[in-house]
């Protein structure tokens, strides 16, 4: 049989990098294999994301590239899954008239059927509905050798409704999987060989709330802890209102629990996040940050934020700048507001103005790489241990780990490391990563 090959791209949030992977396992069963090269795919699956207009336009963009190959190659099939496709269904095929399928986030168990379609028929093909199952976050993805860290999904969808938000419409009712199909997963993981698992969700905070039982997040992370050869776990994303103090006190009972969280605090100004239906204010999220690290001095705090958000005055904006000042985070993600169809926020008064936004926004950049770097700095000479991940991207010769802080180290070393953990002092900060000299094996 010729050997068929798959093309995926992957727009969005981590969520999305993981839903790929799991299509592409899903095709590697249908006989398709994953290139880099998209001049040889038989299939290219954009898996796309909509949270922001800028995200949308790159999907366009790439899409119009990928007609230019579908003309000289009318038998290529092209697929689009994702947040975007889930949004626009059927319009999607309006808008783009080479697209073969389109799929939405509740579909992707469906693909292998789809793609038999298309190919047998040649018939365009939309599939957004949504399901009450959980079909499309459980499929099992084997990693590829010698992956050492892995993503696994314990829930679907966001009920939160943020204003400024498309999120819960594109996934859906937020719904958790059940304990028991989680941790037989990691097992499967650890005998791969993974050291390292993610678990994903919109809001991992209130996991356990859907079903009912009194398993809830902080129960999980301490099952997990339990599977032997499993080394270290994260977590993505916090919401800071559901951030229980048992969730923070785990992290000091939890050794595996790696010393990082991501906490997307969005706004400076407790009228914003009012405004943003966040429900905290400013002043419960710095209590909780100080309870994070006074329960673990080093851990390492990223957030997002948005800027220019409706309403979002010279003094908001500064309350956003003084609460970074106070907190001092790790990384920050910062976006400029984008205005989505049929979010709360869409309708708000005291739009800000593009190039005012702009304007706020590298400030707030430039500041936050000042925190960034100085952190970083303070990290020089320090010992760090670090989970191997392989190869350096900057260096044949270098490997690279991350700490439990999520920080990256390169590293020069003639062994195989990879999937070990190894001691080394930190000897040069730079703002995306670290230079270190092993010090033990
Ligand atoms: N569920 C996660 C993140 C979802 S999206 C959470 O709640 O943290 C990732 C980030 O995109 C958000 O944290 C927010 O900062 C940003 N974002 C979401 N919608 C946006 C919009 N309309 N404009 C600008 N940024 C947005
Ligand atoms: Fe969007 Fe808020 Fe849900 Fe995050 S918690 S996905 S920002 S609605
Ligand atoms: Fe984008 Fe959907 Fe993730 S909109 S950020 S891919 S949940």
């Amino acid at each position: 049989m010729k050997n068929k090959y798959l093309y995926i791209e992957t727009f969005g949030c981590q969520m999305n990098v993981h839903d790929s992977e799991q299509m592409a396992a899903l095709l590697a069963d249908k006989g398709y294999k994953l290139t880099e090269n998209i001049k040889l795919a038989d299939l290219i699956l954009l898996n796309t994301c909509s949270i922001r207009e800028k995200a949308a336009h790159k999907v366009y963009s790439e899409l119009g590239r990928i007609g230019k190959l579908k003309e000289q190659n009318p038998e290529l099939i092209v697929g689009v899954g994702g947040c975007l496709a889930q949004h626009l269904g059927r319009k999607f095929h309006k808008r783009v008239g080479h697209l073969d399928f389109v799929f939405g986030t509740h579909n992707i168990h469906r693909l292998p059927e789809m793609i038999s379609s298309v190919e047998n028929k040649r018939e365009k093909i939309t599939n957004v509905d949504f399901s009450k199952s959980l079909n499309s976050i459980g499929i099992y993805a084997p990693p590829a050798n010698g992956t050492v860290s892995a993503f696994v999904t314990i829930m679907q969808g966001c009920n939160n409704f943020c204003s400024y938000c498309v999120v819960p419409y594109l996934r859906g009712p937020e719904m958790s999987r059940p304990p028991d199909d989680i941790i037989e997963e990691i097992r499967k993981l650890v005998d791969r060989g993974i050291r390292e698992v993610t678990l994903l969700g919109q809001n991992v905070n209130s996991y356990g709330r859907t079903f009912g039982n009194d398993l809830n997040f902080t129960a999980l992370i301490k099952k997990i802890g339990k599977i032997s050869e499993l080394e270290r776990i994260r977590f993505m994303t916090s919401h800071p209102r559901d951030l229980s103090y048992e969730l923070i006190n785990c992290f000091a009972e939890e050794e595996k629990l790696c010393e990082h969280i991501h906490l997307p605090v969005q706004s400076g100004s407790n009228r914003i996040l009012e405004l943003m239906n966040r429900g905290y204010t400013v002043e419960e999220y710095i209590k909780k940050v100080d309870c994070l690290r006074k329960l673990r001095p080093q851990i390492s705090i990223t957030s997002d934020i948005i800027i220019g958000f409706p309403g979002e005055t010279q003094n908001d904006y500064q309350e956003t700048i003084d609460m970074m000042e106070k907190i001092r985070f790790d990384s920050t993600f910062s976006f400029k507001y984008s205005e989505r169809k049929g979010t709360a926020a869409e309708k708000l008064e005291g739009k800000v103005e593009e190039g005012e936004k702009s304007r706020r926004l590298t400030q707030a950049q430039a500041l936050q790489d000042q925190h960034t770097i100085e952190t970083n700095l303070a990290m020089e000479g320090s010992l760090q241990e670090l989970l191997v991940e392989g190869k350096s991207k900057n260096s044949e010769n270098d490997l690279m780990g991350r700490t439990s802080s999520w920080k990256i180290v390169n590293f020069k070393s003639e062994l195989e490391l990879t999937g070990k953990r190894v001691k080394v002092k930190i000897t040069k900060a730079y703002l995306h990563s670290l230079r270190g000299k092993i010090v033990d094996i």
